[in-house]
C-alpha cells in the first residue's frame, strides 16, 4: 500500500477500519438518458487506481450498477491488486431480469441467485458488506434474515448492511430485533442518502443509528453534483454535467429551497477559501454519526478535489451556519 492521504475511521462496531471517504461506482458502465456511458472500463480503472493510490480502501457497488458492469470492472481491476487491501460492499434488491417476476426483492431465490453472480463478477470469494439495496415488504422478515445469516455463516459475506432511500428507522430496528431474538446476524451498517440538501435522516434515523451502534455510510454526498456549485438558478453551466443527462435531476435538486442552501455553502466557501465541493464534503466528514460518505466522481480531477476535503477544515461557526441552512423542522 502507498502512503495514505486518508485517515482511517471505524466502521461502527464492526471492527473494520475504512478510509474517511468511500468510492462509489454507481456510474461505472451506467448508460445515461442519451445512451452514452461516461464511465467505461478504462476510466473506471483510472478512477480506482487514483483512489487506491491515495490510500482509499472502501469500494461501494451494487449488482445492478451498469447492469453488472460496475462489479465486473472492479473485479477485472482487482486482478492487479491484493483483494485483502479493500473493503468491498455490494447490494441486492432491484430487478435483474425483466421477464422474471421473482428476480427482484429479497426473496430467498433472488438473494441466493445473486450472491454467486456478484462474487464471480467481482472476482472474489467474499463480500465485506452485503447491503439490502431496499427493504422488501413482500418477503417475511424471518426469511430475509435467515437467508442473509446463512451467507455470513458460509463465509460469502462478512457484514450485513441496510441501504435506503426513504429512511424508515423502524424497518431496521424490526429486522435487527428479529435477528437478536432468533440468534441471527443483524445489520451492522446502514446506507441512507445524506447531504446538505437532503437531511431527513437527522430527526429519527441518525439517533436510531447512534442508539444501536450502527455504522453509517452515506450516498450522494454532493447531491449528484449540485453542491459543487456548478448549477445556477438560470440553468446548468457545464454541458457534460449529470443534470443535463439525467431526467430526474432537475425536479430532485434544482429547486429554490436547495439554491438557498447553496448560497450558504458559497458564503462559507468564500470565507474559508475552499471550494463549495470541499465545504459540502467536509460538513459530512465532521459529523460524528457518519462513518464514511460514499463519493462519486466522473473524472480524476473531481476525485482529487473531493479527496482534498479530508485535509481542509471548517470553523465551528461555519459548521453551525451550514447546520442552520434549510428548514428541516418538518421531519
Ligand atoms: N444506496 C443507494 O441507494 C445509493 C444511491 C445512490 C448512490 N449510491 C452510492 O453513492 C455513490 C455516490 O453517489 P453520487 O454519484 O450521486 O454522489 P455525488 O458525490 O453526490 O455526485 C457525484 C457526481 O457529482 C459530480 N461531481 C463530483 N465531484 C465533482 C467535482 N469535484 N466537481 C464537479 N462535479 C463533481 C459528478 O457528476 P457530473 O460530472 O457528471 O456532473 C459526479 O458523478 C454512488 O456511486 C453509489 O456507490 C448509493
Amino acid at each position: 500500500m502507498v502512503a495514505s492521504d486518508f485517515d482511517t475511521t471505524r466502521l461502527g462496531k464492526t471492527g473494520l477500519k475504512v478510509s474517511e471517504l468511500g468510492l462509489g461506482t454507481w456510474r461505472f458502465g451506467h448508460e445515461d438518458d442519451q445512451g452514452n456511458i461516461p464511465i467505461g472500463k478504462e476510466r473506471a480503472h483510472t478512477l480506482l487506481d487514483r483512489y487506491s493510490s491515495l490510500g482509499g480502501n472502501l469500494i461501494d457497488t451494487a449488482n445492478v450498477y451498469g447492469e453488472g458492469l460496475s462489479e465486473q470492472y472492479i473485479g477485472e481491476w482487482l486482478e492487479d491488486y491484493d483483494r485483502r487491501d479493500f473493503i468491498i460492499g455490494s447490494k441486492i434488491y432491484w430487478p435483474t431480469r425483466d421477464t422474471d417476476p421473482n428476480a427482484s426483492g429479497l426473496n430467498r431465490r433472488h438473494i441466493r441467485n445473486q450472491i454467486d453472480k456478484i462474487l464471480s463478477r467481482l472476482n472474489t470469494t467474499y463480500l465485506d458488506i452485503l447491503y439490502v439495496h431496499r427493504w422488501d415488504e413482500t418477503t417475511d422478515v424471518g426469511t430475509v434474515m435467515r437467508t442473509l445469516t446463512n451467507l455470513v455463516s458460509d463465509g460469502k459475506v462478512n457484514y450485513l448492511g441496510f441501504s435506503t432511500s426513504i429512511p424508515n428507522a423502524w424497518r431496521v430496528v424490526r429486522a435487527n430485533e428479529y435477528a437478536k431474538k432468533h440468534g441471527l446476524e443483524p445489520f451492522s451498517i446502514v446506507q441512507p442518502q445524506y447531504n446538505l440538501v437532503t437531511r431527513q435522516i437527522e430527526s429519527q434515523y441518525l439517533p436510531m443509528c447512534r442508539t444501536y451502534d450502527l455504522a453509517v455510510t452515506t450516498w450522494s454526498p454532493l447531491a449528484g453534483g449540485f453542491l459543487t456549485g456548478k448549477y445556477s438558478r438560470s440553468g446548468t453551466k457545464q454541458e457534460d454535467a449529470r443534470g443535463n443527462r439525467d431526467d430526474y435531476f432537475e425536479d430532485r435538486y434544482l429547486t429554490e429551497a436547495n439554491f438557498k442552501i447553496l448560497d450558504a455553502v458559497r458564503e462559507v466557501s468564500n470565507e474559508e477559501g475552499i471550494s463549495p465541493t470541499q465545504v459540502s464534503l467536509r460538513w459530512l466528514i465532521e459529523n460524528e454519526d457518519v462513518s464514511a460518505p460514499i463519493i462519486g466522481a466522473r473524472t480524476v480531477e473531481q476525485l482529487e478535489e473531493n479527496i482534498k476535503s479530508t485535509t481542509v477544515s471548517l470553523s465551528q461557526n461555519h459548521i453551525t451556519q451550514l447546520d442552520k441552512s434549510g428548514d428541516w423542522s418538518g421531519y
